[in-house]
């Protein structure tokens, strides 16, 4: 289970996590008005960086929400923080609001300067017996609302979905919008059917996800079929191997869904070659910074 690591950093100022103090009007609280991002760090060296730095500004600009640092800066906050706790490898949480108001107003405030939070949490390798023999998973509505391609804080449909997963012994739930897979409560989705991979298009209603990208990369090198293209929950059900991919979890195989056997049952060949390609590729990036 990851533990939050003890220091903190609140508007750039770093801190012991349990001191940290956020105004009862900050909007994040009142409203969940503001956007996160989760980044992995491995060895120290936080991964895919630059991606995570975009995603945040375009979830900023989405919720119009003036970016309050620039990219270089974003990036030595990550480090510091990171340092700050001992480096090695662990998950970054940087989250930003529009900031505390003298009331409750859902208007914009008119001067309230953002609340920039960061923290760490430890991130555990996935767990061997998920690895040998796969995850369970549910099908579940998709109760969102329309942009969910914007890393927003306010999670309520996710968190409730996430925990009806869990309380069916479940990592997690993949949902459902009109007959069409969308995404895993904090996870993107791939299938792979007759050999091809295949992942829903990004769009308002998914998180471009930062290890799907990767993923798609990483099968692209290799000469692996894939495809960008709606996944109907038919196609789901009938997937000879489904995967969820995510920062923090990276390519996790699912060979239940909703109790049923997923294709073999077993963690697929395709997801094994996949898995193997983002450990090499992490391997790599660490050979490179030594
Ligand atoms: N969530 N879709 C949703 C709804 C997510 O919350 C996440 C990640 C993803 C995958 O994105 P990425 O590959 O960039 O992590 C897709 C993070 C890990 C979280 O909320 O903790």
């Amino acid at each position: 289970m990851a533990r939050t690591l003890p220091v903190a950093s609140l508007n750039s100022v770093f801190q012991p996590l349990e001191s940290v103090r956020i105004s009862p009007l900050d909007r994040g609280f009142l409203f969940g008005d503001g956007v996160y991002e989760v980044i992995p760090v491995y060895d120290g060296l936080p991964f895919r960086m630059d991606q995570h730095v975009a995603r945040l500004g375009n979830s900023l600009a989405a919720i119009r929400l003036a970016n309050p640092m620039a990219p270089t800066d974003w990036r030595q906050l990550v480090s510091s923080l990171v340092e700050a706790n001992g480096g090695g490898t662990m998950s970054v949480y940087l989250q930003v609001t529009r900031g505390a108001d003298v009331r409750r107003d859902h208007g914009f405030p008119g001067s309230a300067g953002p609340t920039v939070f960061a923290m760490c949490s430890s991130m555990d390798p996935m767990r061997a017996d998920i690895l040998s023999d796969g995850a369970a998973a549910i099908v579940a509505d998709d109760t969102r609302w329309q942009r969910c391609d914007i890393k927003a804080t306010s999670l309520l449909p996710n968190v409730l979905t996430r925990q009806l997963a869990e309380e069916s012994g479940c990592i997690e739930a993949i949902m459902v919008r009109d007959g069409l897979v969308t995404e895993g409560a904090a996870s993107t989705v791939f299938v792979v059917s007759n050999g091809v991979i295949v992942t829903p298009p990004n769009g308002p209603g998914i998180l471009p996800g930062t290890t799907r990208d990767l993923v798609l990369e990483l099968a692209g090198s290799a000469d692996l079929p894939a495809r960008i293209e709606p996944v109907s929950e038919t196609a789901l059900r009938a997937a000879d191997e489904i995967w969820l991919t995510s920062a923090t979890r990276e390519v996790v195989p699912v060979t239940r869904l909703d109790g049923a056997v997923v294709g073999s049952g077993r963690p697929g060949p395709v997801w094994q070659r996949v898995h193997d390609l983002y450990q090499g590729y992490k391997a790599r990036l660490a050979e490179s910074a030594a």
